[in-house]
Parts: structure tokens; sequence; C-alpha cells
């Protein structure tokens, strides 16, 4: 059985959110300040989030990301990673975190079998992480790049959301960091998800940027694309140790080559990051032919493309979740 939605796209990337709480509070992705999060009762429960793996894994499910909130904050993490990864089919299990948390967790997360991991990071000046995180400590993140690093949880990506006023004068450094780091450093657009309009079309950068300050360094490749690949295209320098990625949702739209679904923390299918329409599955989670009736109705629900940027819609509402209940 294929995941295979109206517009032939077939999926296989399933990525879920165990929690929609989160310990910082960055300014882009909780543009009002205030966690308005689901209570405990209404969060999927490890043996739910199992089942409905099992039956996406099913219809060809391959690979799963683990996102929140903050999914580091969700207790039992590595169990429920372990319990995941025993499901027949899943090739692949990998995280995004901020990484805040990260050097507690990082043997117990290689322990129980995540192959890789996605850390948040949009500056490395102390003061400017503080602030966009609104009190987040620089020096934890690095702490838990280092520990990703020793427990080889390769290949590490590192997430730069650009925001114009914000980190352009960063892209230089981050670049060059490239050369001499094992790490992929992904630089993404900012996206106008829940009710920020305003504010970002005044901070949103076009990925373009990037690649002109890259030529001034010095010649790069473009990576082959790979099997069960995310949004992202990927380049290196010549000898460096490193890589680097741009994901531009905005200036070049990928959703033709969109291969992923999407598990709220209160148990929804989601089928576009974009878009309002999703599947409530909690209460399915218990009938596994319920489940997979929910996953095509998900498929059938998806849009050809997000409007993102747009004035006006065509093809459906704008969901209302803020990024951090996403989980991106
Ligand atoms: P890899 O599997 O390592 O390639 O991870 P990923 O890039 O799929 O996941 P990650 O959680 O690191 O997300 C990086 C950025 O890509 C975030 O800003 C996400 O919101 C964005 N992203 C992921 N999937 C989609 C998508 O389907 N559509 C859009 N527009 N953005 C996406
Ligand atoms: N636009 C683009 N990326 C975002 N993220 C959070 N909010 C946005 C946004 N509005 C990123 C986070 C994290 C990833 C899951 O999504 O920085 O790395």
């Amino acid at each position: 059985m294929n995941l295979v939605d109206r517009f032939d796209r077939k999926h296989d990337y399933l990525r879920i959110s165990v929690t929609d709480r989160c310990n910082l509070l960055c300014h882009y992705c909780v543009p009002n300040g205030v966690h308005d999060c689901t209570s405990f009762q209404h969060l999927l429960t490890d043996d739910e989030i199992v089942n409905i793996v099992q039956a996406g894994a099913q219809l060809g499910i391959k690979k799963i990301r683990i996102t929140g909130g903050e999914p580091l904050v969700r207790k039992g993490l590595p169990a429920l990673i372990g319990r995941l990864k025993e499901i027949h089919g899943i090739e692949d299990i990998a995280l995004t975190t901020n990484g805040i948390f990260l050097a507690k967790y990082a043997q117990a997360l290689k322990n129980a079998g995540l192959n890789r991991i996605n850390i948040s990071l949009d500056t490395l000046n102390e003061e400017k992480y503080t602030k966009i995180t609104r009190n987040g400590k620089l020096k934890d993140v690095l702490e838990g790049i280092q520990a990703a690093i020793d427990h080889q949880l390769h290949p590490i990506k590192l997430n730069v959301v650009l925001l114009k006023d914000y980190n352009v004068d960063e892209i230089e450094t981050f670049l060059k960091w490239t050369m001499k780091e094992n790490i992929q450093i992904r630089f993404i657009e900012y996206m106008p998800i829940g009710n920020q309009q305003s504010e970002w079309s005044k901070q949103y950068q076009s990925l373009s940027i990037v690649k002109n300050i890259a030529e001034t360094i010095g010649i790069y490749t473009e990576h082959e694309r790979k099997q069960l690949a995310g949004p992202a295209r990927t380049f290196s320098f010549e000898n460096a140790k490193g890589s680097f990625g741009l994901i531009h949702p905005i200036s070049n739209e990928f959703c033709a080559g969109c291969n992923r679904l999407r598990l709220t923390a209160d148990g929804h299918l989601k089928s576009c990051l974009f878009w309002e329409a999703e599947v409530p599955v909690k209460a399915l989670a218990y009938d596994h032919h319920a489940l997979i009736d929910a996953y095509k109705r998900a498929l059938f629900l998806k849009p050809k493309s997000h409007e993102m940027g747009h004035t006006m819609y065509e093809q459906g509402t704008p969901t209302v979740r803020a990024m951090s209940a996403i989980g991106g």
C-alpha cells in the first residue's frame, strides 16, 4: 500500500510533534510570547503514538522526525524512540531540538537508537541568543552540539532561520564553520505561520543572499538529493569537512516534491504545514483500520501547494496553530 496523494506525491516521512510545550519562547516561533499548551489529558500517549506510527509504516512511512514544542521536555522520550525504532518498516528516526537539554540526554537518545539530530541555532552571539529565545543560554546549546558530536549522532544539522535585522551579518561565520567541522548548517527562510504577517514581512529574507556570500568564500558544489530527503538542497565547499543547506519555501517553493505528513501533539494528522486541514486520530488510536482510513483522508485533503506569502488564499484556510505547536 502506498501513501500517494491526488498530485501523485509519495509520502514516506512523518513528523511527530510529541509535545507543544517548549522551554524557550523564540520571537519568530511564539510571536505573542505565550505558549498556549494542550492539557496533558489531550496529548497523545506513547501507546497511541506507537499505534499511529504502526499504521503509517504499513502504508509506507519509513522516516520519522520527532519534533515539539521542544521534544526533550516530554518525559520518557528515549523510551518512546526505542519503541518507534522497533516498528517494522521504520528505517530512520531523527530529532529536531533546540539543544538546551541535549548534553543531558544525548547518551540515552543514542542508546535508544536515534539516528540523527537537527539543532536550532540562529546566532552565535550570546546576547542575541538570549534576546531571540527570550531567556535561553547559548552555552547550553553549544554543549548540546558537542554532546551530539561526541555521541556520533551524525549527520548533525544546525537550523538557522534567517531574519533580516537579526542574523544576516552572521551568514559568513556560519558558512566558514562548515569548513572545519563535520556539521551541516541549513539556512531557512522565515515562514508566516500563525498570525504573524506584519512581523514576517519586516523580517523575511530570501536565501539568495547566502549563495552570494558563499561565492565570496570559495567554490562549492551541490550534493545529489538522497532518498528520504527533507526539504533542504545541500552544498559543500571544496575540501570542507561539513556542508550547508538551503530551505527556501517562499522564494523557491518545493511543494511538488513534498513527501511529508505531520502528527500533532494533540493527535491530528496534518497534511501540510501551512493549511488548516487536519484529521483527528487520537480517538482512533486503537482501531487499526480506522487509522489506515484516516491517513488516506489526510492525504486526500492535502493541497497542491502552500500559499505562504500570498495575500489571498485559493486552496483553503491557513492554520491558526503557532509554529511552536506544529513543530516546523
Ligand atoms: P531532514 O530530514 O534532516 O532533512 O530534516 P528536515 O529539514 O525535514 O527537518 P527540520 O525539523 O530540521 O526542519 C527544517 C526546516 O524545514 C523547518 O523550518 C521546517 O519548518 C521546514 N520544513 C520541514 N518540512 C517542511 C514542509 O513540508 N514544508 C515547508 N514549507 N517547510 C518545511
Ligand atoms: N519559519 C521558519 N522556520 C521556523 N522554525 C520555527 N518557526 C519558523 C518559522 N516561522 C524552525 C525552528 C526549528 C524548525 C523545526 O523550525 O527554528 O529549527
